[in-house]
């Protein structure tokens, strides 16, 4: 099978992008022919700062390794650096009706909270995602829930293609994890947790002990005493526990049982204990690539060339069928 994912370098990555995405690529991997990109035209699309972006790119190819990519294994490639990306989403754009661009769920969202870069880069958002992932013909996408309708999209887009121009694409199918699809803001348990919520609402993955601590403390939970999955009514206890669930490779039933009779500090603190231990390999891997800029632009520069030979060669069959030189 082939895969295809990628993360907006946007700032930190989070347990959630790691649950709902990462950690399904690191197994992927072994197995699969993948292709992880660094999605940097993505990313430019709401305010962002210039200055800060080449940065951002070599966090999130620190992120990407730290975690456990390993790029012998994959292809690790910046988007922006091959530029068939956007050339494909310039002619997927040309099949694709306004009306199914208008009706994304993250279009509405986004253009709504900010009015101000409501900008058809922001409704065009799922044709170059859709490009990325149809240049590579891959057949699985690892993605967070909140991506799954930009996938079914992109399955639409593929299918009306084949169908005008003559078979090229195949049609992806987004690959969810059981569990940790939607990782749940620390202070508002009802809403996903994200990068742009204030930082004590996620946990960095390269958050210091300290503060990953400090975050599971001051969780919102209830006026409950009582460690017990229940989404309606202890929304801020459940999401703590699947997390805590994830991370121990326990299961939220085994949890219940451990923590029964005890109170929410004491879960807490064992959460804090687990998070603050499971995440340190990812810390010291940063410290160590932090000082190795020239080789991570290395395994960026050859990923880039093992990109752009199959993306040039979807490419070519793409332009032959439409007519194009
Ligand atoms: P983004 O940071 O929006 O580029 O997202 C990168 C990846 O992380 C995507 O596959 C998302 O679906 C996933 N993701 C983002 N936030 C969450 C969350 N709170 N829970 C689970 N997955 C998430
Ligand atoms: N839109 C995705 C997000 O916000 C990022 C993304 C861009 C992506 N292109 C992709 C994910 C292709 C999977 C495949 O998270």
């Amino acid at each position: 099978m082939k895969v295809f994912s990628g993360i907006r370098p946007s700032g930190e990555l989070h347990i959630g992008n790691y649950l709902g995405a990462i950690k399904q690529w690191v197994e992927l991997q072994e197995k699969h022919e993948c292709v992880f990109c660094i999605v940097d035209f993505h990313a430019i699309i709401t305010a962002y700062k210039p200055e800060e972006l080449q940065k951002n790119i070599l966090e999130l190819t620190i992120a990407y390794l730290a975690a456990g990519l390993d790029p012998e294994k994959c292809i690790l490639f910046v988007q922006s650096e091959v530029k068939e990306h956007s050339e494909l989403a310039w002619l997927l754009g040309t099949i694709t009706p306004l009306g199914d661009l208008k009706r994304m769920i993250q279009f509405k969202e986004k253009s709504k909270k900010y009015p101000e870069h409501a900008s058809a880069g922001l409704l065009n958002y799922p044709l170059l995602m859709a490009a990325d992932i149809l240049l590579y013909k891959a057949d699985l996408v690892p993605v967070g829930k909140d991506q799954k309708q930009h996938i079914e999209l992109t399955r639409e887009i593929a299918k009306r293609f084949n169908k005008t121009f003559g078979d090229v694409f195949i049609l992806p199918k987004a690959l969810l994890p059981e569990a940790g699809q939607k990782i749940m803001s620390l202070q508002e348990p009802k809403k996903k947790m994200s990068k742009t919520d204030s930082p004590a609402g996620y946990i960095g993955i390269f958050d210091e002990p300290e503060k990953i601590k400090e975050k599971i403390m001051t969780a919102v939970t209830d006026s409950g005493k009582v460690v017990k999955y229940d989404l309606e009514r202890k929304p801020g206890i459940s999401n703590l526990l699947t997390i805590y669930s994830l991370f121990s490779g326990k299961t939220i039933k085994i949890l219940e049982k451990k923590f029964n009779g005890k109170g929410y500090y004491e879960f807490k603190m064992g959460m804090a204990l687990l998070l603050i231990e499971s995440l340190e390999k990812f810390r010291k891997k940063r410290k160590e690539l932090l000082a190795r800029e020239v080789y991570l632009r290395e395994i960026l520069s050859r990923g880039k060339n093992r990109a752009q030979v199959i993306a040039q060669s979807t490419m070519r069959e793409v332009k032959n069928k439409m007519g194009l030189i």
